[in-house]
């Protein structure tokens, strides 16, 4: 599959854009790529042989997770104020972090990360 190209999944109807390979990805570290629109950074990290990609801001503040972020199993931890959020889902877990980050469905193709570009909100059940 050519990396640059937009792959339409037809049995979704879902779009995927390539953003890095799998073996760029710093060892034991969080990965940072651009969004295929070219205007927002992304984290990206490994866990249990899965690949989660959220936004790379911090929602509270302007830290960016992939740089000053520690992860730790599914949370990571934003540097700057201690606020944690879940890689899987984006979930804002504990203060001052209140809004979830957008997360991106991530998938893996022969060495190849895909996302779908459209971001995904956290919600809370009612
Ligand atoms: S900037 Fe991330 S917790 Fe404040």
């Amino acid at each position: 599959m050519n990396s640059d190209v937009i792959a339409k999944d037809e049995q979704q109807g879902d779009e995927w854009a390539f953003i890095c390979k799998v073996a760029d990805l710093p060892r034991n570290d969080i990965g940072t790529a651009k969004h295929p629109g070219g205007r927002l950074d992304l984290a990206i990290y490994q866990l249990d042989g899965e690949i989660y990609v959220t936004s790379d801001r911090c929602t509270h503040g302007a830290a960016s997770l992939s740089e000053e972020g520690e992860q730790q199993g599914h949370i990571v931890e934003c540097a700057w104020h201690n606020g944690r959020f879940d890689v899987r889902t984006g979930e804002a877990l504990t203060m001052p972090c209140r809004t979830p980050l957008p997360f991106f469905d991530a998938k893996v193709i022969d060495g190849d990360i895909y996302i779908n570009p459209k971001p995904k909100r956290f919600k809370k059940p009612e």
